[in-house]
C-alpha cells in the first residue's frame, strides 16, 4: 500500500502588505528586506478571517482538483500553530465547514515544519491501511503573533493555507519521508506566552535569534535531504523539484547549493508570500503543480524546518 497526492490547492488572503507600505510605518526599507529576505510583499488575512477560513477554501480547491468529495475523506490533519481557538483543534472546524463530520480530525503542532509533519502522519495512515482518503492542510494567520513595531520579525512573515489530497494507491507516491527534533532549541524561535487564568502570561509576540535559526535551518535541511535520498535510493541530481519551506530566499539558495541544485530546480514563493510558516510548502506546491512545472514520474522533495526546533523531508514521485 502506498500513499500519493491526488489534488491540491491553496488560499491567500486578499490584502497584500509591500515592503513599501511597510517602510511607512517601521524603520526598514525595501532594499534590506529584499537583500536580507528576498520578500517583497505578504498577503494578511482580514480582520474575522481565521485559519480554518483560509484552509476551507484551499481545501475545497484541492478536493475538486483530486476530485471527490467531504464525504469520501477518512481523516482530516491540520497543521497550524495559529488556530482559531485554544480547543478544538481547527481540523474539526474545518470538517463542520467542509460538511465531511464523522471522520477523524486533528491537528499538528510543529510550527514551519507543520505539513511534513502532518503528510507525514497521513503516509503512516495509509500505509497502515487504517485510512484510504486524507486531508492535509497547513493554514496560518501569522500575522496575528507578530509585534508590528518590531521590524526584526514583522517583515518576514505573512498568511495563507495550502492542501493537498492524499490517496491509498498501488503505486508510491511518497517514496520516503524522515522527521526531526530538538527541544534544546526552544528558545532560538518561539511564542513564549500563554493563556492562563484568563490573562495572557509571557509575550504574544515571535521571538527569533534570526542568525541562530539561519544556521540550524540550513545545517538540519541539508541532512534530512540526503536522509530521505538515502532512504529511497536516489541521489539528489534525481531531484527535479525541490521545495523547501519558504522562510527566506538566503536559506532556500544555501540549501540548494549544498544539494547541488540549480535555483531553477527549486521552487521559490517566498518573494510573494513572506513565510507563511505551515502553509508555505503546500502552497509552493500548489503552484508549481498548476503552472505545469511538476509532471507525472518527476520526484519532488519537500522540505520544512521550524520552531521547536523541527525539521524533516518528504521525497515523491509525482
Ligand atoms: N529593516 C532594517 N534593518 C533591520 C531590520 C529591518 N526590517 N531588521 C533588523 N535590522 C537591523 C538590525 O537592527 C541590525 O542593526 P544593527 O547592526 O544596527 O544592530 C542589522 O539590521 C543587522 O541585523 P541582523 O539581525 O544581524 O541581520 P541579518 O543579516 O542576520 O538578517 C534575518 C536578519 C533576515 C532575520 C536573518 O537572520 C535570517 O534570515 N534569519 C533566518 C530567520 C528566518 O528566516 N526566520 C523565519 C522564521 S524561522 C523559520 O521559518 C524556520
Amino acid at each position: 500500500m502506498h500513499a500519493r497526492i491526488v489534488g491540491t490547492g491553496a488560499c491567500l488572503p486578499e490584502r497584500v502588505v509591500t515592503n513599501e507600505d511597510l517602510q511607512a510605518t517601521i524603520d526598514t526599507t525595501d532594499e534590506w528586506i529584499v537583500a536580507r529576505t528576498g520578500i517583497r510583499q505578504r498577503h494578511i488575512a482580514a480582520d474575522g478571517q481565521y485559519a480554518s477560513d483560509l484552509a476551507l477554501s484551499a481545501s475545497r480547491r484541492a478536493l475538486e482538483a483530486a476530485g471527490i468529495t467531504p464525504a469520501e475523506l477518512d481523516l482530516i490533519i491540520v497543521a497550524t500553530t495559529t488556530p482559531d481557538m485554544t480547543f478544538p483543534g481547527t481540523a474539526c472546524i474545518l470538517q463542520e465547514k467542509l460538511g465531511a463530520n464523522g471522520c477523524a480530525a486533528f491537528d499538528v503542532q510543529a510550527v514551519c515544519s507543520g505539513f511534513v509533519y502532518a503528510l507525514t502522519t497521513a503516509d503512516m495512515f495509509i500505509r497502515a491501511g487504517q485510512v484510504k482518503t486524507v486531508l492535509v492542510v497547513g493554514t496560518e494567520v501569522f500575522s496575528r503573533l507578530l509585534d508590528w513595531t518590531d521590524r526584526s520579525t514583522c517583515v518576514l512573515f505573512g498568511d495563507g493555507a495550502g492542501a493537498v489530497v492524499v490517496r491509498a494507491a498501488d503505486r508510491p507516491g511518497i517514496l520516503a519521508s524522515r522527521l526531526h527534533a530538538d527541544g534544546s532549541l526552544v528558545d532560538i524561535l518561539s511564542v513564549p506566552g500563554s493563556v492562563c487564568g484568563g490573562a495572557i502570561v509571557g509575550s504574544p509576540f515571535v521571538k527569533m535569534d534570526g542568525g541562530a535559526v539561519f544556521k540550524a535551518a540550513v545545517r538540519v535541511l541539508a541532512e534530512v535531504a540526503e536522509e530521505v535520498l538515502e532512504a529511497a535510493k536516489l541521489r539528489s541530481s534525481d531531484v527535479n523539484w525541490l521545495i523547501p519551506h519558504q522562510a527566506n530566499v538566503r536559506i532556500l539558495e544555501a540549501t540548494a547549493k549544498r544539494l547541488g541544485l540549480g535555483m531553477d530546480r527549486v521552487v521559490s514563493t517566498v518573494a510573494r508570500h513572506g513565510n507563511t510558516s505551515a502553509a508555505s510548502i503546500p502552497l509552493a506546491l500548489d503552484e508549481a503543480v498548476r503552472d505545469g512545472r511538476i509532471r507525472s514520474g518527476q520526484h519532488v522533495l519537500l522540505e520544512g524546518v521550524g520552531g521547536g526546533f523541527t525539521w524533516g523531508a518528504v521525497l515523491l514521485r509525482w
